[in-house]
C-alpha cells in the first residue's frame, strides 16, 4: 500500500488532485502526512481540510528541520515522499531513510529544462525561448541534486505559437494534476517499478 508522505511549500495544487482522486478511489493510497517549510503555504490549509497531519518544519523552528521530517514521516507510517512544489533540496539522508521511494513532479520534459535555478516561470520561458513545439510534466526519482533522478513518467502539452510563460504554465499544470495520480497508480499496480 502506498502510505504517502506530501513536502510542499507554496500552493499545493498537486497535493490536492491527488486528495480529490483517493477521495474518488481512482487511487488507492493512505494519506498520512505533510510538511511545509512555509507557515503561510496555502497547502497545509487544503492538508488540515482533509484531515491529513499537517506541519511547519523549517530551519525557522527547527535545528535540524530533514531530521525532523524524517523522524515525522516515520511516526506516521510514511513509505513513499511525494515532493510537489516543494523549493528545498532532500538529503541523501531523507532519500536513504526512504529507500529511494522519493518522488518529485517537474513542469517539463526532463532531461531538458532542468537543474538548479529552472523552477516556476523561469522553465517555460526557457521552454518558449528555444522554440519548443511540446513540453509537459516529467515524475522523477529524486536525488541529492536538482532534477536527474530515474524518469518514471511524463506527459506532453503543444506549445502555441502565442505561448507566454504564464499560458503554458497553466497548460502545463493541468497536466500534472493527471500525471501524478496516474504514475501512483502504475507504481501501485507495479506498471511502473521503482529499482
Ligand atoms: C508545479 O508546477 C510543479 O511542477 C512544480 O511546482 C509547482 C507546484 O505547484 N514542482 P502546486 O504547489 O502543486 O500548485
Amino acid at each position: 500500500m502506498l502510505n504517502l508522505g506530501f513536502l510542499s511549500s507554496h500552493s499545493g495544487s498537486n497535493v490536492q488532485a491527488i486528495i480529490d482522486n483517493v477521495a474518488s478511489g481512482k487511487l488507492r493510497a493512505n494519506l498520512c502526512a505533510l510538511v511545509s517549510n512555509n507557515s503561510h503555504a496555502f497547502v497545509l490549509e487544503r492538508a488540515k481540510k482533509a484531515n491529513i497531519p499537517a506541519f511547519h518544519i523549517s530551519s525557522h523552528n527547527y535545528a535540524d528541520p530533514e531530521k525532523k521530517i524524517i523522524e515525522v514521516f516515520n511516526e506516521h507510517n510514511v513509505n513513499t515522499v511525494i515532493l510537489a512544489g516543494y523549493m528545498k533540496k532532500v538529503s541523501a539522508d531523507l532519500i536513504h531513510n526512504f529507500s529511494n521511494r522519493v518522488l518529485n513532479i517537474h513542469p517539463a520534459l526532463l532531461p531538458k529544462f532542468g537543474g538548479e535555478g529552472m523552477f516556476g516561470s523561469n522553465v517555460h520561458k526557457a521552454v518558449i525561448e528555444a522554440g519548443e513545439k511540446t513540453s509537459g510534466a516529467t515524475i522523477h526519482l529524486v536525488t541529492p541534486n536538482y532534477d536527474d533522478g530515474k524518469i518514471l513518467n511524463q506527459m506532453t502539452v503543444p506549445v502555441l505559437d502565442n505561448d507566454t510563460p504564464e499560458t503554458l504554465a497553466k497548460r502545463v499544470l493541468e497536466i500534472e494534476h493527471i500525471l501524478y495520480t496516474d504514475t501512483l497508480i502504475k507504481i501501485a499496480n507495479g506498471e511502473i517499478l521503482i529499482p
